[in-house]
């Protein structure tokens, strides 16, 4: 039996896999979109509405803009499809260009346009979640939120979201813009596992370093920010690919992964997402595959759910030596 996830509180139908279309496109290069990169998107839409995943993970910089643009041209051929979906969209980073370098950029004209030509590219009206990329230190919280508040009242998006931030970022921009911020996007995995070291070292002497913001997870869970967890696949790690050049502990994990799959009768991704899906903060993991069997293969995660013993032993294992 599924719990009940935070997000449903905004999309009541949303699925608890998210798609992410990152690998949409043809990849990062100045090649146009083509009918085979259309025909591929209209097979992942397919393949994923019929497996129940009907969410959608967007951001303007992915394959340069192509991923949203072939997303668009396959909503245009089936117009249909775009009362079907939950599409969310990230904004805020600036590649370089003549004007400087890499950045991020809250100001209120750059995300304003940014939102615009996200809707133009996916060839839709409204973005049911607009999510703030990275942090910008040198956001103007006030700009942010006259950015936001015009955004939602010509309808351009219906909520705002974030990514990569941790709960002081949160709470900065919730005060901003007097509305719930309704997810935070993070890479978690059993290859990131900052977020769970986080918390089941915070008593341990000697000040072991994580690089994870304390508590933003609880943050979170406390205030129903939805966790979205990007990399949740770990690119393949423990799925299939050549770990014979990785860590010791790391081939374990994935030998662990196979005795499990085996065990639970389901895939290896769906116990690599299924260890996500335990945790209680009810976690939404984001699938990027491209591949139509892993895309299957993932939508099993949603039919298990792991003992305690195996989510130790996966955690354990993953992490690399004993528990404190
Ligand atoms: N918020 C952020 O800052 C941020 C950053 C990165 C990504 N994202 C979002 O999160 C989504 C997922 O992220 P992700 O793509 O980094 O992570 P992922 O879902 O962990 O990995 C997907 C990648 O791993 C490859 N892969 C999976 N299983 C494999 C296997 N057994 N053998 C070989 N390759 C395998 C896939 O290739 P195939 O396509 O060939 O299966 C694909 O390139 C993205 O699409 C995007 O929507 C967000």
């Amino acid at each position: 039996m599924q719990k009940q996830i935070d997000i449903h509180q905004h999309f009541p139908s949303s699925s608890r896999l998210v798609y992410g279309a990152m690998g949409l496109g043809g990849g990062w290069n100045d090649q146009p979109v083509n009918s085979d990169d259309i025909k591929q998107t209209h097979e992942i839409i397919d393949t994923c509405l019929k497996l129940g995943i009907n969410m959608f993970d967007h951001a303007d910089i992915y394959t340069f803009g192509k991923a949203e643009q072939v997303f668009g041209e396959a909503l245009k051929q089936n117009p249909a499809l775009k009362n079907q979906l939950i599409i969310q969209s990230k904004c805020g980073i600036r590649f370089e260009d003549e004007l400087g370098p890499k950045r991020y950029d809250f100001s209120k004209q750059w995300l304003v346009k940014s939102v615009e030509n996200i809707l133009t590219r996916l060839d839709i009206e409204q973005l049911d979640v607009l999510l703030l990329h990275r942090p910008d230190p040198l956001a103007q919280m006030d700009e942010v939120a006259e950015a936001i508040s015009q955004l939602k009242v010509q309808g351009k998006i219906k909520h705002l979201g974030v990514s990569n931030m941790n709960h002081g970022h949160i709470t900065l921009l919730e005060n901003a813009i007097k509305a719930p911020i309704v997810c935070n996007q993070l890479e978690l995995s059993l290859n990131h596992l900052a977020f769970i070291e986080d918390s089941v070292t915070s008593g341990c002497s000697g000040q072991p370093v994580v690089n994870f913001a304390p508590a933003t997870l609880e943050y979170c869970q406390l205030n129903n920010v939805q966790i979205q967890a990007w990399g949740s696949l770990a690119q393949g790690l423990f799925t299939g690919r050549d770990v014979s050049n990785e860590p010791k502990h790391i081939q374990q994990t994935a030998e662990l992964v196979e005795k499990l799959a085996a065990q639970y009768e389901v895939s290896k991704e769906a116990i690599v997402l299924a260890w996500l899906m335990r945790h209680p903060a009810n976690i939404q993991p984001i699938i990027g595959t491209t591949n139509i069997a892993r895309i299957k293969a993932c939508a099993q995660a949603t039919t298990i759910e792991l003992t305690r013993e195996h989510w130790y032993a996966l955690y354990v294992s993953a992490r690399g030596h004993e528990l404190p």
